[in-house]
């Protein structure tokens, strides 16, 4: 037998392409009246911006996919090509959906060939680290199929029976072992075979993606999270946001 029978090695996975798909559709009614969540302004620059930024911040990541409010695609488009970014980094905007779960299936329909690594990262999480960004990536390159970053929770939690009336007291149910709890952020990382799989398989609510993937019943693994890639949900995060870039100045003025 020559040479030649030998079968070819295993694709490398250190080479394969990273792309990172962003929703960024939603309106934001838990932060109040105003622009589109992703377009408010975090010391002067769009949370999109940031969030764009932070992706294309990891040297993996070569495609940044934003998925825009349905009637705001042109609006994106003028956004990233006003602010600088990185010039290893393409883009590409799509309009959104109804629902994140509908955005995110939007994004990864625009995915060119050639990206076997997709990242899915909030625009409401604009301060990630790009040292989560990263961890997330090596894991996936590890051979997981799906990633998420992950803190351990400061507060109990209490399962109730939610009440009919907002306001009303509820009765609690059950309180989980807290030491196995984790709150779970973004960026959220795929083989994008997997992700797609999902997509297209998984009917029903879901809140991330890596629960799709849980749904196909393989296995999602987390690694540490970062205090700062919280989401801007509420008018108080604002306020930390703006707290967490004010520190960041002040750092790199050192
Ligand atoms: N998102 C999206 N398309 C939707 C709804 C949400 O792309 N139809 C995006 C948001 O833009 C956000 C991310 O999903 O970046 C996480 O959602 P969330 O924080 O809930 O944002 P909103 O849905 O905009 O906020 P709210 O639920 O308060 O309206
Ligand atoms: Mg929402």
């Amino acid at each position: 037998m020559s040479d030649d029978s030998r079968p070819s090695p295993p694709a490398t996975p250190a080479a394969a392409r990273t792309a990172a798909v962003i929703p960024a559709a939603g309106r934001g009614v838990r932060l109040g009246p105003g622009a589109p969540k992703a377009l408010r302004a975090l010391g002067g620059t769009p949370m999109l911006i940031h969030a764009v930024r932070a992706m294309a911040a990891s040297r993996a990541v070569s495609l940044v996919v934003v998925v825009a409010p349905p009637d705001g695609a042109a609006e994106v488009k003028s956004l990233l090509d006003a602010h600088a970014l990185p010039e290893r980094t393409d883009f590409l905007v799509v309009p959104g959906g109804q629902t994140r779960q509908e955005s995110v299936k939007l994004g990864l329909d625009a995915l060119p060939p050639g990206y076997d690594i997709v990242l899915v990262h909030d625009a409401a999480r604009p301060l990630v680290p790009v040292d989560t960004v990263d961890a997330v990536i090596e894991a996936v390159r590890e051979g997981a199929p799906a990633v998420v970053p992950a803190l351990p929770l400061a507060d109990t939690v209490k399962q109730v029976e939610p009440a009919a009336t907002p306001g009303e007291p509820e009765p609690v149910v059950a309180t989980p072992e807290r030491a196995l709890l984790r709150a779970v952020q973004t960026p959220q990382g795929f083989d994008r075979a997997t992700l797609v799989r999902a997509h297209e398989t998984v009917t029903g609510e879901v809140t991330d993606d890596a629960g799709m993937v849980e749904q196909l019943g393989l296995t999602v693994v987390a690694v540490p999270g970062h205090e700062e890639a919280f989401k801007v949900t509420r008018p108080l995060d604002l306020v930390l946001a703006e707290a967490v870039l004010a520190r960041r100045r002040l750092n790199d003025g050192f």
